[in-house]
């Protein structure tokens, strides 16, 4: 829900690039379920994120409509491997990613994360999860060989809307897998683990 504190920190922040506008408007326009797109300040995160560790290689497990990798590829020295299983987002993604010379940063691979990733052979700096909340804990022990100590892995959404404090989503799947993520990686001795407050929750875990 966006309040007027968002608003405040949204003016106190350098603004998104017009093709970022451009793909949260194009997203709302034709894409059921906008919202999944992480926003400017999350937007503007990831990017300085990866500004600041300007990784080879960052690997996002769900790409939308290319929104955040093209946030993540502005630091990137070499590729944005994201990837999507939904076959129906294709075209729109590659649409959106030829917008931008960022785009030619960015290797899409469509198919689901769980099958892809054991076969992915780079080494990742800076992992991105946002896909399907119910296998965050998959995708977790799945990445951890490809990142390298020292590490970063972000998880979205950590904060569920506020679900994961709330009892009445007791027994909704999606808040009892992300209690479930989060509960176990604050107390994983292989992670430092900070949840950030910031839009629907966003973790960041560094591989000891
Ligand atoms: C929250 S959206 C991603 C939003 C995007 N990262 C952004 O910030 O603009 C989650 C995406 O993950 C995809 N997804 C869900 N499960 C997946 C899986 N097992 N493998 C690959 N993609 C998956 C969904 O189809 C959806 O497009």
């Amino acid at each position: 829900m966006h309040n007027l504190i968002d608003d405040y920190v949204e003016q106190h922040s350098t603004p998104q690039s017009p093709v970022l506008d451009q793909i949260t408007h194009l997203t709302a326009l034709n894409v059921l379920n906008a919202h999944q797109l992480s926003g400017p300040i999350q937007g503007r995160l990831l990017s300085f994120l990866s500004r600041m560790i300007e990784p080879d290689y960052i690997l996002e497990i769900g790409t939308f409509t290319g929104y955040s990798a093209i946030c993540l590829a502005e630091g990137v020295r070499q590729k944005v491997i994201t990837l999507e299983h939904n076959d129906e987002l294709e075209d729109r993604i590659r649409q959106h990613l030829s917008l931008t010379p960022l785009g030619k940063k960015i290797d899409l691979l469509i198919g689901d994360a769980k099958k892809i990733i054991p076969a992915l052979n780079h080494s990742f700096p800076l992992v991105f999860i946002d896909a399907d909340k119910r296998e965050y804990e998959i995708y977790l022990e799945l990445v951890y060989p490809l990142v390298p100590a020292g590490g970063w892995i972000l998880a979205d959404n950590t904060l569920w809307g506020g679900h994961v404090i709330d009892h009445a989503y007791d027994k909704d799947s999606q808040t009892l897998a992300l209690r479930l993520f989060n509960d176990k990686v604050v107390k994983d001795s292989r992670f430092e683990t900070l949840l950030l407050p910031i839009r629907d929750g966003l973790t960041i875990l560094r591989k000891c």
